[in-house]
């Protein structure tokens, strides 16, 4: 294995265990576990300590206007080909849990996309914009928080000001 293939896998697994200690701190907090949910909240900003080393050592992370570009072609590859892929294997296997989280996903996907497509658009502009996250299906909303998500339904009052 090469050190770029290695530096890929590494980011590929800190990533994930970063989010993965997050919803287990979640999870011990619920149970009545505070020092436990500290130690994998700890953990998690670790990995992403980790993760982003990784990144910047393999030089993925570039220029706005290149980041942009990288950034719509893999939110395009998500809802072109990869989600609508996995979706069908979750409808054939009736697993209904991956296929609602796969279908949220690929529709906030082509949202995002547009937005990173605009963002480019009017880079030069340097506008400075607030943006709306729906926290149920990751759909983001550009300005301000609209009255109810298109893609899920959930209320404006649950969106979260990206400042
Ligand atoms: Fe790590
Ligand atoms: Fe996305
Ligand atoms: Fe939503």
């Amino acid at each position: 294995m090469s050190t770029e293939n290695n530096l890929k896998a590494a980011f590929a697994g800190e990533s994930q265990a970063n989010r993965k200690y997050s919803a287990f701190a979640a999870k011990a907090e619920q149970e009545g576990y505070p020092g436990v949910a500290k130690l994998f909240r700890a953990a998690s900003e670790a990995e992403a300590i980790h993760a982003l080393s990784e990144l910047k050592a393999l030089g993925g992370v570039k220029t706005t206007a290149e980041n942009l570009k990288e950034a719509i072609e893999g939110e395009t590859y998500e809802f072109t080909e990869m989600y609508p892929d996995f979706i069908k294997t979750a409808e054939t296997e009736e697993n209904n849990l991956a296929k609602r989280s796969f279908h949220l996903a690929n529709e906030a996907e082509k949202v995002h996309a547009d937005l990173y497509k605009e963002a480019l658009a009017l880079l030069e502009s340097k506008e400075n914009v607030d943006y709306y996250l729906c926290p149920v299906c990751g759909y983001i909303h550009k300005h301000n928080a609209p009255e109810k998500c298109p893609i899920c339904g959930a209320k404006d009052s649950a969106f979260k000001n990206i400042g």
